[in-house]
């Protein structure tokens, strides 16, 4: 598993689509629904499965800037997007497609999150939005990008920040191990300094509240069983492959751990919130 692999990303979709906070999901649905048209801004977009999980709960004209530093990412948003929409036509700076009733234009914008922050959120919008990207991220570009969102009193709809929890049935006597060497993986420098990891959601949660900001916020588990065996099987690799690199872990005991794992079922814990400013 690499996390910004499109064949991981479009491995986990169903699973994050299943998973997302229907709460959550509803409370920013609730705050544009009187809004003609939106703006959004999708933070580290990947193959832009937020877009089409969200845009069904949007009002009916939509603009979409797809952001992320990959430019292979973005040219697979682009044709997942074209399969995903009902037609596709071109406008000045990406895509027009139609699905449903809706109207929605997709502009996709490669920059670096890490050092480019500003300049992404600097064109006016309405809702900055992000999925599976927190926890990667540090303590100190969140406390930043919390100071920007209340500066530009933009509501986040923040979905998918993984929260530290895995539950795997049935238990294995490494279990522990594991997943003390995955978050010491998960804590290294993901290109914006030591990653924030399972403290991502709780500290973003912290700072908007003390910014003035009304949060929503509830949790959108994987919970995988024979149905996702692939996603399992990958998800298991991708954390033995992490935890080798830890050198946390003997062979035979990660061999061994991979062997029950792949046939296992888990919960994989993740956060969803929308966080916005009262006028
Ligand atoms: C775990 S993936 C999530 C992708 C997508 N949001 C989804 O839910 O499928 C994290 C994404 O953040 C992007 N990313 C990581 N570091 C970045 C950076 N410094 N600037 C912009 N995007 C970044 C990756 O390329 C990847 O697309």
């Amino acid at each position: 598993m690499n996390g910004f692999d499109p064949i991981w990303l479009a491995l986990r979709e169903p699973a994050d689509r299943a998973a997302r906070n229907g709460e959550v999901r509803a409370a920013c649905a609730a705050h544009f629904a009187d809004s003609r048209g939106i703006t959004i801004v999708d933070l580290g977009c990947g193959a832009g499965s937020n877009l089409r999980a969200l845009a069904p709960h949007l009002p009916r004209k939509q603009f979409w800037r797809l952001v992320d530093h990959d430019p292979a990412l973005l040219e697979a948003a682009r044709s997942a997007l074209g399969r995903w929409a009902d037609g596709v036509g071109m406008v000045e700076n990406g895509l027009r497609l139609a699905k449903h009733d809706l109207q929605i234009d997709v502009e996709f914008i490669q920059a670096d999150l890490a050092s480019d922050l500003i300049e992404t959120l600097a064109p006016s919008a309405d809702l900055v939005s992000a999925a599976a990207l927190l926890d990667l991220v540090s303590v100190g570009w969140l406390r930043a990008f919390c100071d920007l969102l209340a500066r530009k009193r933009l509501p986040l709809y923040a979905a998918l920040t993984y929260n530290g929890e895995e539950r795997w049935i049935p238990p294995h006597a490494h279990d522990a191990a594991v997943r003390h060497a995955f978050h010491a993986h998960q804590a290294r420098d993901k290109g914006f300094g030591p990653a924030a990891g399972p403290q991502a959601a709780p500290l973003v949660v912290g700072l908007l509240a003390q910014r003035g900001y009304q949060i929503v916020e509830g949790r959108s588990d994987w919970r995988l069983d024979g149905d996702d065996r692939a996603l399992i099987r990958a998800l298991t690799d991708g954390v033995v492959a992490a935890c080798r690199e830890t050198g946390l872990i003997d062979a035979p005991a990660m061999q061994s751990w991979r062997g029950a794992r792949r046939e296992a079922s888990v919960i994989i814990g993740h956060i969803d919130l929308f966080a916005t400013l009262s006028d």
